[in-house]
């Protein structure tokens, strides 16, 4: 089983698309803001890269929601669609698309598709009975559910009987080929241990699986038999390839296909891993389609060491917690102090004490009392220093020569709290560097020149840490950059490509000598302990 491979020069990444059922919440947040980091570091690398988000509109749960509140499904999908797309600016995501499901040119490549699929003789009509859980939209085995009936996920509701007629697919055919693409393509699923639940989980024999609906008016008909509709998994999954067509497209699978397929980068949270993991890969060989690259499961968010949930009253409402707090800070934590991959837990107590101590401490703090010194002992601007002429052995400079390659590294595995730990040695090498070598009394000494060496080095070592943390915290990056004399934003796509190019400004060395610099100001303001953000 071959992958496609995609030009080396531009990458895909999706975030999953949304239900509307509610506004958004944190762990949809959690997932867009990794996927933009990622997507923001492809760019700096120099790459055209396509970020894929959106919502996904159709199925039981989103018809049974707005009827509850006595909506038209579409009034409804539209308002908590653009709920999602309004959060995605505050959070500074810079999504390339937002794909919705209830497009009329979404409908036009889920028939195309179910088309080839049913050409292929992959779908049959029989008889389905089973536990459907409304809010995974998804049948659940017998053996799977909690006791009194419950949906192992959504441990509130309670699943509901079904016999009726469906279409199905027939997933059972692609048992040997998603086994071999597994064994031959390790990466495809990531991390390692999701990767072994889902080999566990086919090697127990794959059964075929329903991909159409009665009784059910809100999604796209079975273009073969308009009396059922399509199930809403097998529609969302395709929003990821309508997603791709320019707005000016035809909406033909063909348009889709030809620029940004196949996909390189999935990421999901581990709950939807056999849709992406299984369905999805078994559905594009049956259509005859290439498969994604590579699809990441990361962990679960927790609140004080507990699962959150509406009904056990301890949400984190991510619109709060940005207006609270702004996006660099809620970034940060979330990708820092989380293991990518593993759960994490957020907790008050420890968001501020991380941001404090990292952003307004550590890196704040470095800058600021090296700015006021390059002003008092060089004039404002960087000392007059050429980066090859400080030894290689200087303490911050062995140490930033070999950053740039490990936290690439590090970005792509999605190893995003190493790669903040990687960065923040070389800060607080640098803190710890300036009350070593004392530049006050090389001042006074007269030792101009070693002087210049100590603050070049130092300012240098804060410029690269901020260029390499610009895709976790762009604002406050942008504002170091500004205080070190340079006119950027790391918002401006423009300007990333050019003006701060990988192979400049991604290696130590980079600030220019007599750059005039800026005043410093605090470039993150501590937090206070407020009281504690909920909904
Ligand atoms: N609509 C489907 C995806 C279709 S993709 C073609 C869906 N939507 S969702 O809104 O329910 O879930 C979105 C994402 O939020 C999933 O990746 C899920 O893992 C993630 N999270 C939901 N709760 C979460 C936490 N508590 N923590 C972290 N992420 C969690 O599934």
């Amino acid at each position: 089983m071959k992958l496609t491979q995609t030009p080396l020069n531009t990458f895909s990444i999706t975030t999953p698309l949304y239900y509307v059922n509610d506004v958004p919440h944190i762990g949809s947040a959690y997932t867009t803001i990794a996927a933009d980091a990622i997507a923001r570091f492809q760019r700096l690398q120099g790459k055209s890269v396509l970020l894929i988000t959106g919502t996904d509109e159709h199925g039981q749960k989103i018809q049974r929601t707005a009827e509850e509140l006595g909506r038209f499904p579409q009034d409804h999908c539209d308002q908590i669609a653009s709920s999602f797309a309004s959060l995605w600016e505050h959070f500074d995501i810079q999504y390339d698309r937002f794909s919705r499901t209830t497009a009329t040119r979404h409908e036009a490549i889920v028939k195309e598709f179910f088309q080839r699929v049913w050409d292929n003789g992959d779908i049959y009509l029989s008889q389905q009975q089973g536990w459907y859980c409304v809010a995974c939209e998804e049948y659940k085995e017998e053996r799977e559910l909690a006791p009194g009936k419950l949906c192992p996920i959504h441990t509130n509701k309670v699943v509901e009987w079904r016999d009726e007629q469906n279409y199905f697919f027939r997933l059972s055919n692609y048992q040997k080929h998603l086994e071999i693409l597994y064994q031959e393509h390790p990466e495809f699923i990531q991390p390692e241990s999701r990767r072994n639940e889902v080999m566990n989980f086919v090697k127990q024999g794959l059964q075929d699986f329903s991909i159409s609906r009665v009784n059910i008016d809100w999604g796209f008909p079975i273009p073969t038999d308009p009396s059922h509709t399509i199930y809403v998994w097998f529609d969302a999954l395709l929003g990821y390839v309508t997603a791709l067509l320019d707005p000016e497209d035809e909406p033909t699978l063909e348009n889709a296909l030809s620029k940004w397929w196949p996909i390189n980068l999935h990421l999901i949270g581990k709950d939807i891993l056999r849709f992406h993991a299984i369905y999805w890969p078994a559905m594009l060989m049956s259509a005859g389609l290439s498969l994604p690259g590579r699809i990441f499961g990361h962990g679960f968010l927790t609140k004080d060491g507990k699962k959150m949930g509406k009904s056990l009253g301890n949400t984190l409402d991510p619109v709060a917690l940005v207006n609270q707090y702004g996006s660099d800070a809620i970034r940060f934590y979330f990708l820092k102090e989380i293991e990518f991959g593993q759960d994490g837990d957020y907790s008050q107590t420890r968001f501020i004490h991380t941001v404090n101590a990292n952003l307004a401490n550590d890196l704040g703090n470095l800058l600021n009392r090296t700015l006021k010194m390059a002003h008092k002992y060089f004039n404002g601007c960087v000392p007059n220093v050429k980066s090859q002429d400080i030894p290689q052995e200087d303490g911050l400079k062995s140490v930033g020569l070999t950053l740039t390659d490990t936290v690439t590294q590090g970005y792509d595995s999605l190893a995003f709290s190493e790669v903040c730990q990687a960065i923040f040695s070389l800060i607080q090498a640098g803190n710890k560097y300036i009350d070593e070598k004392a530049p006050w009394s090389l001042y006074k000494q007269g030792k101009q020149e070693a002087l210049a060496q100590v603050l070049y080095s130092v300012l240098e070592s804060v410029r690269l840490s901020s260029y390499l943390l610009s895709p976790i915290i762009p604002n406050i990056s942008t504002r170091i950059y500004q205080q070190l004399g340079y006119t950027i934003d790391f918002n401006d796509q423009t300007i990333i490509t050019t003006s701060l190019s990988f192979d400049i400004h991604g290696v130590w060395g980079a600030l220019p000598a007599n750059q005039p610099i800026q005043e410093g100001q605090p470039v993150f303001r501590r937090l206070e302990d407020l009281e504690e953000v909920s909904s």
